[in-house]
């Protein structure tokens, strides 16, 4: 039954900061799939007598790409593939299922936030036992056994049926058809006061959650709508489609900002939220009032012991390097370790593992724990739905508790997307060459105190990651980062991030425009951004 289809290795499977992601027509050619997918099972030695978990985020292509996951995981004699049913389960969700059936990996196809159909992205990633992101030892295996591919195994066989719940047997391969949100909403009851979040809802507190056409769509209307009681309506754009509603499943004030223009108008609810296309994303927002990633993920640190499943406190913090350092004051008030990753979810997983960080999260809108190994969306709206009832305060108030009580970074991050490889590569290469001599110098109109270039060595296996940012801090509490991103689907994004640090207790309300004009400019004197890239304003800012 098996037959063997001799390929050639294709150029540019190197997984970026979450596995690969490409134009959906590039992952559509002959052989594409079929050789990252053979080089996914050759990095972790063969996927025989082992059990995976497979599912998407429902963009187009979804559920071809799980039929040829499947003939492949057959024809390499894997025992058993849980499948979420319709090809569904969102990234959180996947972890916690690799976790709880004690699988050996997972397959998540997903361009994240990313736009979907024919003419937008894909993506396909590989998460290891511990439900986390392959980290880069894997990764950089997948990527060599892409540059010498000669065949794949596969078999001949009708497509397996996905709605169906239950087992099937494909080629001696057992294929588990599984709800995709009950083990997740399982674990959400375990970790939150679902009876306060209840009397919440039933007290008349109002929140929209926009789904944005993604895959958390069933999840929030099983949870928020029929678990917790919230009114019919609380969900919106909650049934996933293929490309999203035509939308852009990014959780930000641009991609979000139909729900950001209602936060902010008279008839605002008390509490919006807001996740991407695989559901590990969120953005939150209060009656008129943003709260930025970093500050959310100060806010839930400070307050998870609220919840039942943090009832004991936290072990540690964890924030990617671009983060804010909002995060840090708190740590260094419960007086708890603190540790800054590079960019990218994998590097949580030994820090969780370890029991050296229960609460991570990122700049980009991720923020998660240890319950599963992914950032996950709608764990943090249900943390901060619990953080509410058990405060009894408006978003608005917690935030300027917090603030007087912790002091308050200043943040925002301006994209520059899609500019062309070489210019920003050259950029980054002029800053690096520079950087010896900043401090001292002045920049606009910030003198620089200090400057590198961030690289990581993990605490737990010792491994060393560099080239991961470049750094400047400024006298008088502000810093700049500068970074490509890894997820881009075309030419460079560059990623300017602009972070300034006030203790209190005057300074307080600004606003983020005008506290970050003066390290905005200096970024700007710095990297010659508007000249080499010909932008005169960012694509993008959160
Ligand atoms: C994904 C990853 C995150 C990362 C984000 C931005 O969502 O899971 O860990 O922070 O992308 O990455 P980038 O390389 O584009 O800045
Ligand atoms: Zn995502």
């Amino acid at each position: 039954m098996t037959i063997t289809i001799k390929t050639t290795p294709i150029e540019g499977q190197k997984p970026g900061t979450s596995g690969l992601r490409k134009k959906t027509r590039v992952f559509m050619q002959p052989n594409f799939l079929e050789n990252f997918v053979q080089s996914i099972f050759t990095a972790i030695d063969g996927v025989a007598g082992k059990t995976f978990v497979v599912g998407g985020d429902g963009r187009f292509f979804n559920d071809s790409a799980i039929q040829v996951i499947l003939r492949m995981a057959a024809a390499g004699g894997a025992a058993r593939v849980i499948v979420g049913q319709g090809g569904l389960l969102s990234t959180p969700a996947a972890s916690n299922l690799i976790r709880k059936r004690e699988a050996n990996g997972g397959l998540i196809l997903s361009a994240s936030h990313n736009p979907g159909g024919i003419d937008e992205d894909f993506g396909l990633k590989y998460n290891i036992s511990n439900g986390g992101p392959a980290p880069e030892d894997v990764t950089a295996r997948i990527f060599e056994a892409t540059k010498t591919i000669e065949n794949y195994a596969t078999i001949e066989a009708d497509d397996i049926a996905l709605d169906a719940l239950g087992e099937t047997e494909l080629a001696g391969m057992v294929v588990e058809i599984v709800d995709p949100v009950t083990d997740y909403a399982a674990l959400m009851a375990e970790l939150f006061d679902f009876d306060a979040i209840r009397k919440l809802f039933a007290g008349g507190f109002t929140l929209r959650f926009d789904a944005m056409h993604a895959v958390t769509g069933p999840y929030a209307h099983a949870i928020l709508e029929q678990q917790l009681g919230a009114p019919k309506g609380t969900v919106l754009n909650g049934t996933p489609s293929p490309d999203f509603g035509k939308g852009h499943p990014d959780p930000n004030p641009i991609w979000a900002k139909p729900l950001m223009d209602l936060m902010m108008g008279v008839d605002a609810p008390d509490f919006g939220a807001a996740s991407d296309g695989d559901g590990d994303r969120n953005m939150i927002v209060g009656k008129g009032c943003y709260v930025t990633p970093s500050d959310s993920l100060a806010v839930l640190a400070a307050n998870a012991h609220m919840a039942p499943g943090y009832k004991d406190g936290l072990a540690g913090i964890a924030r990617s390097m671009p983060t804010s350092g909002a995060a840090d004051r708190v740590a260094a008030a419960l007086g708890i370790e603190m540790f800054e990753t590079p960019t990218g979810w994998k590097f949580f997983g030994n820090l969780l593992d370890a029991g050296r960080a229960t609460i991570c999260g990122e700049e980009s809108a991720g923020t998660g724990s240890n319950h599963v190994r992914e950032k996950d969306g709608l764990w943090a709206v249900l943390l901060w739905l619990n953080i509410l009832a058990a405060r009894n305060e408006s978003v608005s108030d917690v935030m300027a508790d917090h603030w007087a009580r912790f002091g308050r970074n200043y943040y925002s991050r301006h994209d520059y997307e899609a500019i062309d490889s070489e210019v920003a590569a050259s950029l980054m290469d002029d800053l690096r060459t520079v950087l010896p001599a900043l401090p001292g110098e002045q920049a606009a109109a910030l003198k620089i105190k200090k400057a590198d270039e961030f690289a990581y060595d993990d605490p737990v296996d010792g491994s060393r990651s560099e080239g991961q940012g470049i750094r400047i801090w400024f006298e008088g509490g502000a810093r700049v980062v500068f970074r490509l991103s890894g997820t881009g689907t075309s030419g460079a994004t560059l990623r300017v991030y602009l972070e300034q640090a006030v203790d209190g207790p005057d300074g307080l309300t600004d606003s983020p425009a005008d506290a970050l004009l003066d390290v905005a400019n200096a970024a700007n004197a710095l990297a010659g951004i508007q000249e080499r890239t010909g932008r005169d304003a960012p694509d993008v800012i959160t």
